[in-house]
């Protein structure tokens, strides 16, 4: 019987909700639970097993942190594949390990092209394109570092926080963003931007803490963050911006110890906020002592307009970490990045850093110190900005002019990504779906919402489609639009229209 009813023991010290997660945990052991298998409802369960609904619920809890099943909205809570190694008790995992596992098992993202159906663009990486890359120039800086400083390079550069030649460029470069007192002593350099996420979970919060997060947001960082024990405090962002009546009250809780935040070309939506919205935000945050992370990652692609006062120039408290990284401006591949925070919580961070490696490679750093110096960065940026600026006005000249009502698309200051949404929850998720069938990839909605909620939105990336495939793209995607929101008929008469 797969729902055989747990014997929970009263007078044992093991509390009820242990008791009935490993009445879960040995089911889905001997394979009477499989992935995909629902578990009972927690209503059900409380009533025959006599417990509270709260009980079931944290047992639930217990077995989502463990990484053996998820609850979705409108599914109930599921066994999840890999389910069953993770449940085994001999099993060596830690938590993180088996947290991250079911991730690496588990991860959505665009869907693939049916076999034999040609690209017409890929509108789903958010890595840029390798055939721009500057690789001689980079060269040419590893050469010159090499053949300078080699021996020195290659050992260990004894500095935590990162080389003080590539901090203090990166304070010099950063005015706009940290505002005129930016220090390299307020920079700790780390392995790329996802380190840095990693880092500042490590430094602010513990098991059982909550994070505020947007919804949608970041999608690796929901992984990164269950890992991690800690449990999503989801705060709506739409089109009218970050609902500040919802993030207040969420600060209520005193089980959130970190607000994550992305206030520039925010991922997936593109959108930015504007100077009086962040100062409305930071108002509220800063009435708490509750750090910021700001994530920064795509900083150096504005191609329009003024750059805003980062929140950190604007958090008066000096808690706000803000996260960047080479990745998106420049190569992921140099795996650097780094964070920009006040001395107070630069020393505790990069405490935690030496426990996670010690020290970010001297040698890339130093090259890039000698790329940038040569110019090679500027000229790339100038040129990848430019051309960021020709592909989201070819995007929004193909497709935002053309939208049934009820649909819409935003129009980043910079950056590679934009969100399109259209009327109903869950016709973006279709819409990626069906897009795929027709040759163009784009990211579902829903991948983004920490629920996995079905969305209204997908995300456009523009790292991987120029002028040409974007158009082309664009005129499938209008008519799997047309067609999800009209019908397949009302889709068919238009295009003769
Ligand atoms: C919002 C956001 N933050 C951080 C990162 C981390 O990038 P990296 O570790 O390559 O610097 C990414 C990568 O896509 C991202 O989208």
């Amino acid at each position: 019987v797969k729902h055989a009813l747990p014997q929970l023991d009263r007078s044992a010290a093991t509390p009820m909700a242990e008791q009935l997660a490993a009445h879960y945990r040995e089911a889905i052991l001997a394979g009477r639970l499989r992935a995909g298998d629902r578990l009972p409802p927690i209503r059900e369960v409380a009533e025959s097993a006599g417990v509270t609904r709260a009980t079931v619920q944290e047992a639930y809890r217990r077995l989502g942190e463990r990484g053996l099943v998820e609850g979705t909205v409108g599914r109930g809570t599921t066994v999840l594949p890999q389910a069953d190694a993770v449940a085994d008790a001999a099993s060596p995992l830690s938590s993180f390990a088996a947290a991250a596992l079911r991730q690496s098992t588990t991860m959505p993202g665009a869907p693939p092209l049916p076999r034999g159906r040609s690209l017409v663009a890929n509108f789903a990486e958010l890595a840029p394109g390798a055939e721009r890359f500057p690789v001689a120039e980079l060269r040419a800086a590893m050469d010159h570092v090499l053949a300078d400083r080699g021996g020195e390079l290659l050992g260990y550069a004894h500095a935590v926080t990162g080389l003080p030649e590539l901090r203090a460029l990166l304070a010099r470069r950063s005015e706009s963003l940290a505002g005129p007192s930016a220090s390299a002593d307020d920079i700790l350099i780390t392995s790329g931007g996802q380190q840095a996420l990693d880092l500042v979970l490590r430094t602010f919060c513990a098991p059982g803490d909550a994070v505020l997060v947007t919804a949608p947001s970041y999608h690796q960082m929901y992984g990164l963050l269950t890992a991690h024990g800690l449990r999503i405090a989801a705060v709506p962002f739409t089109a009218d911006g970050i609902d500040l009546a919802a993030l207040a009250q969420t600060l209520r809780s005193p089980d959130v110890r970190l607000c994550y935040l992305m206030p520039s070309f925010h991922n997936p939506t593109g959108r930015t906020l504007d100077e009086p919205a962040r100062r409305a935000l930071v108002d509220v945050i800063a009435r708490t002592n509750v750090p910021i992370l700001e994530d920064e990652y795509q900083h150096a692609l504005r191609f329009r307009g003024e750059p805003l006062p980062s929140l950190r120039a604007l958090d008066p408290r000096g808690l706000t970490v803000t996260a960047m990284t080479f990745s998106k401006g420049l190569f992921p591949g140099l795996r650097t990045g780094w964070v920009h925070a006040g001395p107070a919580l630069l020393r505790p961070m990069a405490a935690v850093k030496r426990f996670m490696d010690l020290e970010t490679s001297a040698l890339l750093q130093a090259a890039l110190v000698e790329f940038v110096q040569r110019g090679a960065m500027d000229r790339y940026l100038d040129a990848l900005r430019e051309e960021l600026a020709v592909r989201h006005a070819a995007l929004q000249k193909a497709l935002a002019r053309q939208l049934p009502p009820g649909c819409s698309l935003t129009d980043p200051d910079g950056g590679f990504v934009t969100w399109l949404e259209l009327p109903e929850a869950g016709q973006g998720d279709r819409l990626a779906d069906l897009a795929a069938e027709r040759g163009v990839r784009v990211v579902p909605g829903r991948v983004f919402d920490p629920q996995g909620r079905p969305s209204r939105g997908v995300r456009l990336s523009l790292t991987r489609a120029d002028a040409a495939q974007i158009d082309a793209g664009a005129g499938v995607l209008l008519d799997c639009i047309r067609e999800l929101v009209h019908g397949p008929t009302a889709a068919a008469s238009r295009s003769f229209a």
